[in-house]
C-alpha cells in the first residue's frame, strides 16, 4: 500500500494555494503529474501485491548481479541489492518515458529556459562541453565566453602557482582563502578535499560562516603579504560572504595599502557592478552567468580555488570526467543509464516505501565532504512542494540527504540503519585502488564496505542467531531472551558505486552522476529543481532583526518567543 504522510505533516493545504496559470511552450518542461501515469498506478499495484525480499530475489535469480549492474570503463554501478525485480525496474523505466524525461534532458542540454520560475536556462553542462557544437542563450553562442573565462583562470592560476605573481611586498602567494557560502563554497571545499593527493604548493582555505570565529581562526596563522582572497558569490549580495569579504579587507588593510588590494583580492561573480563597487579591479573578476545555478557552479569560475589547489590540468580533467557522464546521460538507454537508474530507484523508495531519507556513504576519507555537498545539491533542488502546474503536490518529493564517510559512520549511526524503524536506502561509494599504500588499510576498508552492504541486504535470521548463540554456549533461556535483539531484518537497500581510482576525471564523473540523478527526480516529480525561494524568508528576516540588535531597547515587534530570545541575547551579549 502506498503510504503518504505528506498531508499530515504540513499545515499548507492545496486549497490555500492560489489558482495559477502555468507557462506553456514547446521549450519548457512537460507538466505531468506522475501519479496520474499508467506506470505509477502499476507500480503502486506492484508495491501493494509484493513483499520484496532480497534473500529470495537473489536466490531466485542467479544472474541478478549481471542483470542489475552497469559497468563503465573505470567503474561499476551495482544496484542489485534493491527491493525490486525486473517488472518494477521496467515500470520505473516506463515512468521516465511517460514523464517525458528524454525530452527534458534534451531541453536542458540545448539551453531551453527550463528554470521557468527564474526565466533561465540550466547550463552547468555547457561549462564542461568539449564538443564543437554551439550553445545559444538569448541569441548568443556561450561557448567562447566559457573558453575565455577558462583561459583567464588558467593564466591567473599559473602565475600564482609558479610564483610569478607577487604580493604587495614582493613575496610569492602561499595561501588562498575562498570566501563564499552554499554553492560558492561547498563544491570547491568538497573537490579540494577529494583531490588533496593532487595538491599544488598552495594552501587553500575556506571561510563561509558569518560566525566571525570562522574567518578569525583561518586568518590567525596567515600573512597578509602572502595571502590571496577569492570572493566567491554569484549575486555578490549574500550577507555572510559580503561580511566576511569586508572583514578580510579590513584585516588585509592593516598591513597593505588600498592600492595593494588588486594584488590580493579577486572575485568570482555574475554581478560585475557590485564587484567593482567593492573595490576589486576589473582584471581580477572571473565572470559566470545566470544560467549556472549556485549549487551547480563548481565547474565555472567558482572553481578557481580548485584550480589553485590542484592546478589547471587537473581541473580540466574534472570537467572532462563530468562531460563523460553528460554524454552517458544523454545517450545511454535508460535501462543502462546510471543517473536515470539512480533517480528512479530513489523514487521507488521515496514515493512507494515512504523512505524519508537517503544516505550517501563514501568509503573514502577523501570524499569526507561529498555527502554535505549533495545535501545542498539535492535538498535545495528538490525540496519543493509546488509542482510545475503551480499546484500543491500530493506526493512526496526530495528526501533528506545525509551521510559521513565509512568506516566512521559504522561506529556512529549505522545501528539505526540496521535495526531502527526507518527504511534508509543508501549509496556506498569506494575506490578499488588507493593512492597511499599503507599496509593493509585498503583491504580492510573495502572489507567493511562489502560486509555492510551484505549485512544490510541479508541481515541475520532467527535460525542463524540461534545457531550462533548455541555454538557460543548460551543456555536455552539466554537464547530466548537474546534472540529478538540479535536478529537483523536485513532487506535494507543499497547501491554500490565502485570506481577504480580517485582521479580528477573520475571525481568529475561521480559528481555529474549525482547532479543528473537530482535532475531525473525533479523532472518526474514535476517540480522546478533550479530555484531556491525557500531560503529567502530567513535571509529577509535576519536583515530586519539585525538593526534591532544594535541598540539597547527592549524588542517587542515579534512573537513572544522571538522577542524573548532577542531580549535575552541583548541582555547577555
Ligand atoms: O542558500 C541560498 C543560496 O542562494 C544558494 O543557492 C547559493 O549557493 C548560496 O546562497 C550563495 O549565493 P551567492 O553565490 O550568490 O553568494
Amino acid at each position: 500500500m502506498q503510504i503518504n504522510n505528506f498531508a499530515k505533516g504540513f499545515g499548507v493545504q492545496p486549497s490555500k494555494i492560489r489558482s495559477h496559470k502555468p507557462l506553456i511552450s514547446k521549450y519548457m518542461l512537460s507538466k505531468i503529474n506522475p501519479t496520474q501515469t499508467n506506470s505509477w498506478k502499476a507500480l503502486d499495484e506492484e508495491f501493494t501485491n509484493n513483499d520484496f525480499d532480497l534473500r529470495s530475489l537473489f536466490k531466485d535469480n542467479e544472474n541478478r548481479f549481471n542483470e542489475f549492474s552497469v559497468k563503465r570503463t573505470n567503474f561499476l554501478f551495482d544496484y542489485s541489492k534493491n527491493l525490486m525485480d525486473s517488472k518494477v525496474k521496467n515500470l520505473l523505466l516506463n515512468l521516465a518515458e511517460e514523464c517525458e524525461l528524454k525530452d527534458a534532458i534534451s531541453k536542458m542540454f540545448s539551453g531551453d529556459k527550463i528554470n521557468e520560475t527564474e526565466g533561465r536556462a540550466v547550463l552547468h553542462t555547457a561549462l564542461r562541453d568539449f564538443s564543437d557544437r554551439e550553445i545559444i542563450v538569448d541569441g548568443e553562442n556561450i561557448k567562447p565566453l566559457i573558453k575565455s573565462v577558462l583561459d583567464h583562470m588558467k593564466s591567473f592560476s599559473e602565475s600564482i602557482i609558479s610564483g610569478a605573481h607577487k604580493g604587495f611586498s614582493g613575496k610569492e602567494i602561499t595561501d588562498v582563502v575562498n570566501i563564499g557560502i552554499g554553492g560558492s563554497d561547498l563544491g570547491p571545499v568538497m573537490v579540494v578535499s577529494a583531490l588533496k593527493h593532487f595538491k599544488t604548493r598552495l594552501n587553500v582555505h575556506f571561510v563561509s560562516n558569518v560566525d566571525g570565529n570562522h574567518i578569525a581562526e583561518v586568518v590567525k596563522n596567515l600573512d597578509p603579504e602572502t595571502t590571496l582572497f577569492i570572493i566567491a558569490s554569484k549575486t555578490f549580495t549574500t550577507q555572510e560572504t559580503m561580511t566576511n569579504a569586508n572583514s578580510a579587507k579590513d584585516w588585509f588593510l592593516k598591513a597593505g595599502k588600498k592600492e595593494d588590494v588588486a594584488k590580493h583580492f579577486v572575485a568570482l561573480s555574475t554581478n560585475i557592478e557590485a564587484v567593482k563597487n567593492f573595490g576589486i579591479a576589473e582584471e581580477n573578476i572571473f565572470e559566470f552567468w545566470d544560467w549556472v545555478g549556485g549549487r551547480y557552479s563548481l565547474w565555472s569560475a567558482i572553481g578557481l580555488s580548485i584550480v589553485l589547489a590542484v592546478g589547471y590540468e587537473n581541473f580540466e580533467q574534472l570537467l572532462r570526467g563530468a562531460y563523460d557522464t553528460d554524454q552517458h546521460f544523454q545517450t545511454a538507454d535508460f535501462g543502462e543509464n546510471i543517473p536515470v537508474l539512480m533517480g528512479l530507484i530513489g523514487i521507488w523508495y521515496r514515493n512507494f516505501y515512504a523512505a524519508t531519507t537517503h544516505a550517501i556513504l563514501p568509503y573514502s576519507q577523501y570524499l569526507d565532504r561529498f555527502p554535505a555537498y549533495f545535501q545542498q545539491g539535492d535538498m535545495e533542488s528538490n525540496g519543493k512542494c509546488v509542482d510545475r502546474n503551480g499546484e500543491f503536490v500530493e506526493y512526496e518529493t526530495g528526501p533528506i540527504i545525509w551521510g559521513e564517510p565509512g568506516t566512521n559512520g559504522q561506529h556512529a549511526f549505522y545501528q539505526l540503519i540496521h535495526q531502527g524503524t526507518e527504511l534508509i536506502p543508501a549509496d556506498f561509494i569506494a575506490y578499488t585502488k588507493s593512492p597511499n599504500k599503507v599496509s593493509d588499510h585498503q583491504d580492510k576498508l573495502l572489507a567493511n564496505f562489502f560486509a555492510q552492504t551484505e549485512a544490510l541486504a541479508f541481515g541475520k535470521t532467527e535460525e542463524e542467531v540461534e545457531a550462533e548463540l548455541k555454538a557460543s554456549g548460551k543456555s536455552d533461556e539466554e537464547i530466548e531472551f537474546l534472540l529478538n535483539y540479535k536478529v537483523f531484518q536485513g532487506n535494507t537497500p543499497t547501491n554500490s558505486i565502485l570506481f577504480n581510482e580517485l582521479t580528477p576525471f573520475s571525481l568529475g564523473q561521480l559528481i555529474a552522476l549525482y547532479e543528473h540523478k537530482i535532475f531525473v527526480q525533479g523532472v518526474i516529480w514535476n517540480i522546478f529543481s533550479f530555484d531556491q525561494f525557500g531560503v529567502e524568508l530567513g535571509k529577509v528576516l535576519a536583515n530586519k532583526i539585525l538593526p534591532e540588535l544594535e541598540n539597547n531597547e527592549t524588542v517587542s515587534s515579534h512573537d513572544s518567543s522571538t522577542n524573548g530570545l532577542i531580549n535575552y541575547y541583548k541582555a547577555n551579549k
